[in-house]
């Protein structure tokens, strides 16, 4: 019985024409089953090698199964067979990306997009792949050619904010500060709320009157950084503090001696934590971004981590400290009154305050169009004399690479000599 029954469906397949085979095969693939339609294509190319939609069904099926290099050899043979045919150009280019193959997806899609230039998924393919390059080759070639697709993809997405991010970011690599400020604007005329956009945009005007930097917006800078922080800051950005904070604790202190109860604020993925636990009584770790402290709690490294603002942390802690640490984390802060107070009240008598500013030439402190602020040196010396510390180091050194240039800071280490109340 079954044996006829296999026989008759067999001789129903060699009597079906091609449309119903390709029928048959787009349903058989649509209920999921890929190697059956797989195996109703591959009779069908027999009989009409040159039908096009067959080879695109059975590209996106290769696809499916993570062939990208199978999918892109189908796709090509059907652009063989329909050269102008813009579409089938725009799926090379995305399987071409898939296989890692870019610099053939980029040529794939900017052929799609010479045929239709107002395609958006051509255009955002070729302003993410290039950025993505452009990134990684620190080429000005490529942001140029990046911007260039993502100033397109905007004119026709007029309400797009995450292209008009990258956008923004491409002309901040350019130095065309002017376009990035106008793009910032247009953010924040699509998105006000977007506390990003608001501050940046005061940050790039350059006016003298913030004082802090919305903690929203740096709660968003660095939840979206955490993932590659580590590997971009201390791979690319060859950032130094946590080994400038281990070198200066041990010029200070003997071999075994410690820091005892330790508090990170700002801890960020841990870095610090990395450089001096060895030297830790206890170590706790305080950063607002929930990203950031996640990829701190995989390292093992603290005893306690909080989600938190320093200033509420600081406000809120009962145990006193002996050594509180801030690396690379005052320049999201601005001015720094409050801090000090605070971390006044929190560090045991004798305690030290480590932390790291970026310079000021000027005098006072300044929000910068990076959206950091600098403070200058007579400005830390100021809140030093005013909170009861006393400075036992301040070495003014390259915090990291901003772009090719290297960025100057310092590192002060300060001793809390008598209670900030006391003054
Ligand atoms: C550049 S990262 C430095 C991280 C870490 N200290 C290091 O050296 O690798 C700055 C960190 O400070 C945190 N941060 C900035 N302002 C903060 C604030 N007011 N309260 C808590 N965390 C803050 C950010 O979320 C970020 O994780």
């Amino acid at each position: 019985m079954a044996k006829k029954r296999q026989r008759r469906h067999a001789q129903k397949s060699v009597a079906l024409k091609p449309a119903e085979r390709y029928a048959r095969a787009l349903r058989q693939y649509e209920a999921g089953h890929l190697s059956r339609a797989e195996q109703t294509l591959n009779a069908l190319i027999k009989l009409t090698p040159n039908h096009v939609e067959t080879r695109v069904l059975l590209a996106r099926i290769c696809a499916h199964l993570d062939e990208y290099d199978r999918a892109s050899a189908e796709l090509q043979k059907a652009i063989e067979l329909e050269p102008s045919n813009a579409q089938l150009r725009l799926n090379l280019g995305e399987v071409l990306y898939q296989a890692g193959r870019e610099l053939e997806a980029v040529t794939a899609l900017e052929t799609a997009h010479h045929m239709d230039p107002e395609n958006r998924r051509a255009l955002d393919g070729l302003s993410s792949i290039l950025f993505k390059q452009a990134k990684s080759e620190r080429s000005v070639a490529l942001w140029t050619r990046a911007r260039s697709y993502l100033e397109r993809y905007c004119a026709l997405e007029p309400t797009n904010v995450p292209k008009r991010w990258i956008l923004a970011d491409c002309y901040e690599r350019e130095g065309a500060k002017d376009k990035r400020l106008q793009t910032l604007r247009e953010i924040h005329s699509i998105a006000p709320e977007d506390p990003s956009a608001s501050h940046l945009i005061a940050a790039a005007d350059g006016r003298g009157e913030v004082t802090t930097a919305d903690i929203s917006y740096v709660r968003d800078v660095f939840d979206a950084a955490a993932e590659h922080f580590d590997r971009e800051l201390v791979d690319t950005l060859k950032y130094q503090v946590p080994q400038q904070i281990k070198s200066g604790v041990d010029a200070l202190l003997k071999a075994g001696q410690s820091l005892g109860h330790v508090l990170d604020l700002g801890c960020g993925t841990g870095l610090v934590a990395e450089a001096i636990r060895s030297r830790c009584q206890s170590l706790t770790g305080v950063d607002v971004s929930s990203q950031m402290v996640e990829n701190a709690r995989k390292k093992a490294l603290y005893d306690n981590l909080h989600v938190a603002t320093l200033e509420d942390y600081l406000d809120e802690a009962s145990t006193p400290y002996d050594t509180i640490i801030a690396a690379d984390v005052l320049m999201y802060v601005g001015a720094l009154e409050d801090v000090f107070a605070k971390v006044a009240q929190r560090l045991a008598e004798g305690g030290l305050f480590i932390f790291s500013i970026e310079l000021l030439a000027e005098s006072g402190f300044k929000l910068q169009s990076s959206g950091r602020f600098a403070h200058s040196d007579a400005y830390v010396h100021q809140l030093i004399s005013r909170f009861g510390f006393s400075q036992i180091q301040g070495q003014e050194m390259t915090i990291r690479m901003e772009g090719t240039s290297p960025l100057m800071g310092v590192l002060y280490v300060l001793r809390r000599v008598r209670r900030s109340g006391s003054m």
